[in-house]
């Protein structure tokens, strides 16, 4: 099954890390901030084959502990239609219940392939997968009652468009559930350092913007946060976690 979103053309280098480097994106003012944002997005379209076939092993630590509290927490009681953005290889799939009928979506077709072959192997039959970005999202408005980014927000190349589409397909009463690694303001040489290495780090990680201000962004989208706890045991990497609602 090919994965390819209409409209895009194949990458003529699979493989390869994307050239330019974003990094070199990210030395000027409000033009070249546009052109990098068209670049990711041309980018996450094209896929990281890299950062794909590495993600699974990169979260291995993350996932063991702190990620398998947190998404037992953020989704062991959703019900309903549910909505997942950028679900990469489908760490999440095994903590949906059978309550949950789950539409989950992932621009990349390498992170795609390889979450279709996990739903494979674990069987779940209330899952189905869409290839589409979290910026255009191709559901009806008030569709879903729940929408859930994990380690997403970092990524997106629009991240305020792709809180108003969690917005827009979201039920008046749902609920956003996210967890999601911010930048760090509570220590100045920690968030000055997140700045400083944010371009090479984003080029290793397919597109990850390690300093972003998300809870912010949350909010100023027009959601209300029910409930939020932050992790900062990480200081170059800090998270939150939590729910909130359209406000
Ligand atoms: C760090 S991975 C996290 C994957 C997964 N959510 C998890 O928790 O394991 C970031 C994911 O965001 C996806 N992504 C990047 N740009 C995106 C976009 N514009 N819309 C939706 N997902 C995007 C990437 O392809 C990748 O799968």
């Amino acid at each position: 099954m090919e994965y390819r979103l209409a409209g895009t053309k194949p990458n003529p280098w699979p493989g390869r890390l994307p050239w330019p480097p974003a990094f070199l994106l990210h030395l000027g003012g409000s033009a070249r901030e546009r052109s990098q944002k068209a670049m990711s997005e041309q980018t996450v379209e094209r896929g990281h084959r890299c950062f794909a076939a590495a993600w699974n092993w990169i979260s291995i630590p993350g996932e063991r502990s702190l990620g398998k509290r947190i998404r037992r927490r953020l989704l062991g009681d959703l019900e309903g239609r549910v909505l997942e953005i950028g679900i990469g290889t489908g760490h999440s799939f095994t903590y949906y219940p059978a309550s949950a009928d789950v539409v989950a979506t992932e621009p990349d077709p390498h992170m795609l392939k390889r979450a279709q072959q996990r739903l494979a192997e674990i069987g779940k039959t209330n899952i189905e997968l869409r290839q589409a970005p979290a910026e255009r999202l191709p559901f009806d408005d008030a569709s879903f009652d729940h929408v859930v980014s994990t380690l997403v927000l970092c990524t997106v190349a629009d991240q305020a468009r792709a809180l108003a589409e969690a917005l827009r397909v979201l039920k008046p009463g749902g609920t956003f559930r996210f967890w999601e690694h911010i930048r760090n303001d509570r220590s100045g040489f920690w968030g000055r350092s997140q700045d400083v290495i944010r371009p090479v780090w984003s080029w290793l990680g397919g597109g990850c913007q390690l300093n972003r201000r998300t809870k912010d962004a949350i909010e100023a989208a027009g959601f209300r946060i029910e409930w939020l706890e932050e992790d900062t045991r990480f200081p170059l990497n800090p998270v939150i976690y939590g729910v909130a609602r359209p406000g």
